[in-house]
Order: C-alpha cells, then sequence, then structure tokens
C-alpha cells in the first residue's frame, strides 16, 4: 500500500510539474485530490489494516495529499504568472514609435488669393455680394449698357442657355443686383465663376474666377477709386507698389481704365514677369456710366459711383510665378501641395 501510494504521489507530482496551462491543472486536480482518485481509494482500502497501521497510514496518505496540494498551488501560481507576461507583452505599446500621419490637403491657390483680396477689401469696410452663375441677359449685359447687337458683346464668347439666360461672362451683373436691393452708401466686393467660350490654352479658361468691386456713394471721383486701389495694390503686392491708369473702354463706366501695378518682382526695371514692360496689367475699371446707375434704380443726379473688375486667375499667376492656367484646373496634387 506504501509503494502504490508513493508512486500515485510522484505521477501527480511529475504530471503537475508538466502541465502548461490552468486549465490541464484543473483536471489533474480532479484527477489526482477528487472524490474518485486514488488516494480517497487507498483511504477506503484502510479498513482493512490493523489498528496499529492504520494511523500511520493515515498519516502517509495525508501528507501525500498535502504535498501534492502544494504543488499544484505552486505550479497553478507560477502559470498564471506566465500567462500575465504573455498577455502584457501582447498589449505592449510602443509610445516612442511615430504615428502614421493622415494625409492632409492644402488650400487651392485660387481660393487662397481670393480670401486674401476679400480679406482686403473688408479691411476697408467693403462687404461681400454674391450672384447667380446662371444669369439674364437683361443683367450681364442689357442692363449694364451692353444692348444686343453691341460689339462688346462678341468680345465676350457667351454661353447662351437661351435667347435670354446666359452663364455670366462677368461678375459685373452683379453691381446690378446689389443697386437694385442697397441703397447708398454701397460698397461691395463680388466674387465668383464666370464663363466664356474660349479655347483652353495657358491663359485661356471656359470657366474662370473674377471678383468685382463697386462702391457708391455722393461724392464719389475717379480720385476716390485711385485711391481704393492704390491701397489694394499695395496690400497685395507690398508697400512700394505704384499704379497707373490707362485709359480704356467698357461700355458700363465713363471715363473707364485699365490699371496696372508696378511688377512686384522687378520693381518696375523690366524683368521675364512682366516681360520686360515693368508693369502687370491687373485691373479694369470706371467710374459707373449714370445710365447703369439709373437701370440698378439710383439717381445719377445724387449719386457716383466707381466700379472694378479683377481676374483671380491672372492675380494667382502672378503671385505664384504659374506660367500656365491650366495648371489650376488640373487637380494635379504635386501642384497643389506647393501652397
Ligand atoms: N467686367 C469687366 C470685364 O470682365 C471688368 C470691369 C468691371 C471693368 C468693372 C470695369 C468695371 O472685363
Amino acid at each position: 500500500m506504501k509503494d502504490k501510494l508513493n508512486a500515485v504521489k510522484s505521477a501527480a507530482i511529475e504530471k503537475i510539474q508538466s502541465a502548461a496551462s490552468t486549465a490541464e491543472l484543473n483536471e489533474l486536480r480532479v484527477q489526482y485530490l477528487g472524490k474518485k482518485s486514488e488516494l480517497q481509494g487507498l483511504l477506503k482500502q484502510m479498513g482493512g489494516l490493523s489498528p496499529e497501521e492504520r494511523p500511520v497510514m493515515g498519516q502517509l496518505v495525508n501528507s501525500a495529499r498535502a504535498k501534492i496540494e502544494n504543488v499544484l498551488e505552486k505550479a497553478i501560481a507560477d502559470i498564471k504568472n506566465k500567462e500575465r507576461e504573455i498577455a502584457l507583452q501582447k498589449e505592449k505599446i510602443d509610445v516612442t514609435m511615430n504615428g502614421k500621419a493622415a494625409p492632409i490637403g492644402s488650400r487651392h491657390p485660387l481660393s487662397l488669393v481670393t480670401e486674401e483680396v476679400e480679406n482686403i477689401f473688408l479691411g476697408m469696410g467693403f462687404q461681400i455680394a454674391t450672384g447667380p452663375e446662371v444669369e439674364l441677359d437683361y443683367y450681364n449685359f442689357e442692363a449694364l449698357n451692353i444692348p444686343k447687337g453691341h460689339p462688346a458683346r462678341d468680345s465676350q464668347d457667351t454661353f447662351y442657355i437661351s435667347e435670354n439666360v446666359v452663364l455670366r461672362s462677368q461678375t459685373s451683373p452683379v453691381q446690378i443686383r446689389v443697386m437694385e436691393e442697397t441703397p447708398p452708401p454701397i460698397r461691395i466686393i463680388s466674387p465668383g465663376r464666370v464663363y466664356r467660350s474660349d479655347a483652353v490654352d495657358a491663359t485661356h479658361s471656359p470657366l474662370f474666377h473674377q471678383i468685382e468691386g463697386l462702391v457708391v456713394d455722393k461724392g464719389m471721383t475717379m480720385a476716390d477709386l485711385k485711391g481704393i486701389l492704390l491701397e489694394f495694390a499695395k496690400r497685395l503686392y507690398g508697400e512700394d507698389t505704384r499704379i497707373r491708369l490707362r485709359p480704356h473702354h467698357f461700355p458700363f463706366t465713363e471715363p473707364s481704365a485699365e490699371i496696372d501695378v508696378s511688377c512686384f518682382a522687378c520693381k518696375g526695371e523690366g524683368c521675364p514677369i512682366c516681360k520686360g514692360e515693368g508693369w502687370i496689367e491687373i485691373l479694369g475699371a470706371g467710374m459707373v456710366h449714370p445710365r447703369v446707375l439709373k437701370n440698378g434704380g439710383i439717381d445719377p443726379d445724387v449719386y457716383s459711383g466707381f466700379a472694378f473688375g479683377v481676374g483671380v486667375e491672372r492675380l494667382a499667376m502672378f503671385k505664384y510665378a504659374v506660367d500656365d492656367m491650366r495648371l489650376f484646373y488640373e487637380n494635379d496634387v504635386r501642384f497643389l501641395n506647393q501652397f
């Protein structure tokens, strides 16, 4: 019986010590310490022993049982530690590792320039107005003193939706819409898309952007126009920028002018950017024609005003030294990322 007991004990200890999981150990506990275990069987057989042998054997069985329990507890503790370590190892986070940068887009150069112009004029007390891109012929032409058959219509190859509806070829129709709704004093700029049926090349696109300006008040003169636009040019291109006005013609302004800024690259010396001129044309402008004021519901005997229009693509091309307008529309990330 003693031999049997020792055999059970060593078998149990060996299996426990080579067990690899808590689940396995739980099974061994049942097998060696449970009600149907061999140890339990040995205790039952003790009835056949002599009264002298019985307590000796009882003690041996109990101490074997205690030993197995001991080894088992220790094995469970060891395995739990090991399992925890493995779990921790798996959860480990390397806080020094570089993060994954989410790709962020950049502002489109045309948006940047538009916003810059807006901010300059907002800073001078202007408000921003908008008008529809699908426009009545009346606002795009008639009310701006360009009747049907007027040669100025040819210079703006217009997309006609129907006889009386066009894709606006300029932002000037917003002048009329604002005058109709707003009693003077008026001081607005109006950025937006315009359309002309032009073939695409380095300086033409059927869709481009303009920013219109309109000021109407009592006693406005050409000097006010010049003052505002000089200030604009200085804020856009630098304090030492000069402007010059060249006589021009627009049906909706009288007198009219084209406005050049001194080349910001060569300061007027002449360079490749200004094509040796020293000057860069950026604006059309003039005093609002009395007939146009009248069409907007404003009395030209009481009020006068000036208006100007600037091409956003042109401003952006000079500002960022872009020599082909198509780059603005191709959405090539390698181009757009540079702004
Ligand atoms: N609308 C004119 C153009 O597209 C520009 C302009 C606006 C000229 C306002 C004078 C006054 O060419």
